[in-house]
């Protein structure tokens, strides 16, 4: 029923574990049987530098959970939100038809982790904006008077 490539990242999972400290989370819930997976990630560079799991499901759910962290790891975010269920299905050499539900949970949550990442960004970058007032404060150059 499932592919070699299945059965070995449900028996061996790659980067299972939270990161500390993430710079992105991303918890999703799968609405067709209410498993659970928590994805935590680290950028730099704009590239995923780390990336870390945990799942609370079935065998399906680990192994794309774990096929996701390898694909993405080292990935700039552009791409890396760009993976698909079916680009995971596929790298483990297929999923039974009834389980490719089960592949939602990973390929949403590293784009949930993705999006709270640019989320926390923007508003580090308000933040930093909002520093400057008022202008006194700014490091920018005024105008020398003549
Ligand atoms: S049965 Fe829930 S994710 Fe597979």
């Amino acid at each position: 029923m499932y592919s070699e490539k299945v059965m070995e990242h449900f028996r061996n999972p790659r980067n299972v574990g939270e990161i500390e400290n993430p710079d992105g989370i991303g918890e999703v819930g799968n609405p067709t049987c209410g498993d659970m997976m928590r994805i935590t990630i680290k950028v730099k560079d704009n590239k995923i530098e780390d990336i870390k799991f945990k799942t609370l499901g079935c065998g399906a759910a680990i192994a794309t959970s774990s096929m996701v962290t390898e694909i993405a790891k080292g990935m700039p975010l552009e791409e890396a939100e760009k993976i698909s269920r079916k680009d995971i299905a596929d790298a483990l050499d297929g999923l039974p038809p009834q389980k490719m539900h089960c592949s939602v949970l990973a390929a949403d949550g590293l784009r949930e982790a993705i999006a709270d990442y640019r989320k926390k960004a923007a508003l580090a970058a308000t933040t930093e904006g909002k520093k400057c007032k008022p202008r006194s404060k700014c490091k920018t150059k005024s105008k020398a008077k003549a």
